[in-house]
């Protein structure tokens, strides 16, 4: 089901500690299209996913979250979005299913079990999700984000470092979901891998936005 979703980002600023990150972003995010952000270390791109997640303000600047010409307030927009990125934590000594249980039950998203098995199946930990956390491999926590994430089947998708941990299976699983995400709603990837831009219809460099703000 489409969600009509849209995200209008306008002269975004982040400072930390006096130091801008960066300044002057600007995009529109529409339905069915992914946007890359890319650039070095330290350019932002972190920053730049948790303020689009809502998790961190800009200091300047408009951000406009929309789902069927209706704009999502901030405190509500986490329902509308999954994220898998480094710094999600997870409890180690709770299996894979009480985890997304305690998330669930936590932020409470609505979800069922069939969905819920079919997620499992989909990043390959069915016959782990019973297992402590802390007995998985990184590779197989961060696959288990991804379950995290598509749980309650969210508008919009935000993947930081999609790649990280993974084999090449999980790197095509990775990419199919992007794809499938794609035909749902939209996608923002903070990557500097070139591989992750090619499934991108956009780009954000913030290398570029660096330079463009130092002049
Ligand atoms: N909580 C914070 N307090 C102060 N400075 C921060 C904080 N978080 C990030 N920064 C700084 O902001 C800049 C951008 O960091 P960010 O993590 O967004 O970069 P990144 O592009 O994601 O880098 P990487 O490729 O290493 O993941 C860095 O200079 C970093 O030191
Ligand atoms: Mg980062």
């Amino acid at each position: 089901m489409k969600t009509n979703i849209k995200i209008e980002a306008i002269n975004i600023k982040k400072v930390f500690n006096r130091t801008t990150v960066f300044s002057n972003i600007s995009f529109i995010l529409e339905e069915g299209s992914a946007l890359a952000i890319a650039g070095k270390n330290g350019s932002g791109k972190s920053t730049l996913a948790k303020i689009i997640a809502g998790v961190l303000t800009p200091n300047a600047g408009e951000f406009i979250f929309s789902i069927n010409d209706k704009e999502i307030a901030l405190v509500n927009r986490f329902k509308y979005l999954g994220f898998v990125s480094p710094y999600l934590q997870l409890y180690e000594e709770f299996t894979a299913l009480e985890n997304i249980q305690i998330y669930s039950g936590v932020r409470k998203l609505n979800f069922n079990n069939k969905n819920l098995s079919s997620l499992f199946t989909k990043v390959g930990l069915f016959d782990r999700k019973g297992d402590p956390v802390r007995t998985y491999s990184s590779g197989m926590k961060q696959r288990l984000k991804y379950a995290f994430a598509l749980l309650h089947q969210p508008p919009l998708l935000i993947l930081d470092e999609p790649r990280s941990n993974l084999d090449s299976d999980g790197i095509s699983i990775v990419y199919d979901i992007v794809k499938e995400q794609k035909q749902k709603g939209s996608v923002i990837i903070a990557t500097n891998d070139k591989e992750d831009l090619q499934y991108c219809d956009s780009i954000i460099d913030l290398n570029v936005k660096v330079n463009n703000s130092n002049k």
